[in-house]
């Protein structure tokens, strides 16, 4: 009887151990890197952010991601990786000598690259997307990754995704 127990207690000691373990390679980005072709993906949407970031900003997906955007259909498929690429937003003096004004703003230096991988069974914990993000093509720091889905979840409702397919 003792020994059952003993057993007993063994078993769940080491799967709580696993569990853990395997939560915490959930939620560490260490494992990800950037698709090599992630610039070849379809447009999803464009953005300009103001403020202290002032970028521009295209939303591309890949092909399971780009589908899903289109046609509306949530929530995203396994598979589906959404890449947000972002520029400085800077005036071109080229372009403006033409237009005799300052009008004309163009992607400056490359800012950083966020992705979205979906994942329903492994990024249970976040909504079933891992949120990653990359500077200069190195993975940020994990201490970088702890506030993405918090402050996603408001569009909990468009599966944690802000951006809106533009037509
Ligand atoms: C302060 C809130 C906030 C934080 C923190 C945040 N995001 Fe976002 N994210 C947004 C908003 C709002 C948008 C859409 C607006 C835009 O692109 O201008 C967005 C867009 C995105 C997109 C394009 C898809 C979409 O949802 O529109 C990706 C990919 C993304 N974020 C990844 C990340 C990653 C990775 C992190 C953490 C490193 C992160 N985000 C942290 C608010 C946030």
């Amino acid at each position: 009887m003792k020994r059952t127990i003993f057993m007993t207690i063994a078993i769940a000691i080491a799967a709580f151990g696993f569990v853990r373990y395997i939560s915490g390679q959930a939620n560490s980005v260490a494992d990800v890197t950037l698709p090599p072709d992630y610039r070849e993906w379809k447009l999803i949407s464009v953005a300009h952010e103001g403020g202290n970031l002032h970028d521009l900003r295209a939303i591309l997906g890949n092909d399971a991601a780009y589908r899903a955007a289109r046609d509306k259909t949530l929530p995203f498929p396994n598979g589906s990786i959404i890449a947000r690429v972002a520029w400085k937003y800077t005036p071109s003096e080229e372009n403006n000598k033409v237009f005799g004004r300052e009008q004309s703003f163009v992607p400056g230096s490359s800012t950083n690259v966020q992705l979205m991988i979906k994942d329903s069974n492994k990024y249970a914990s976040t909504g079933g997307w891992r949120f990653v993000q990359f500077n200069d093509g190195k993975r940020a720091e994990e201490e970088v990754h702890k506030t993405c889905f918090s402050c996603h979840e408001p569009v909990k409702a468009r599966d944690f995704v802000f951006t809106r397919y533009a037509p």
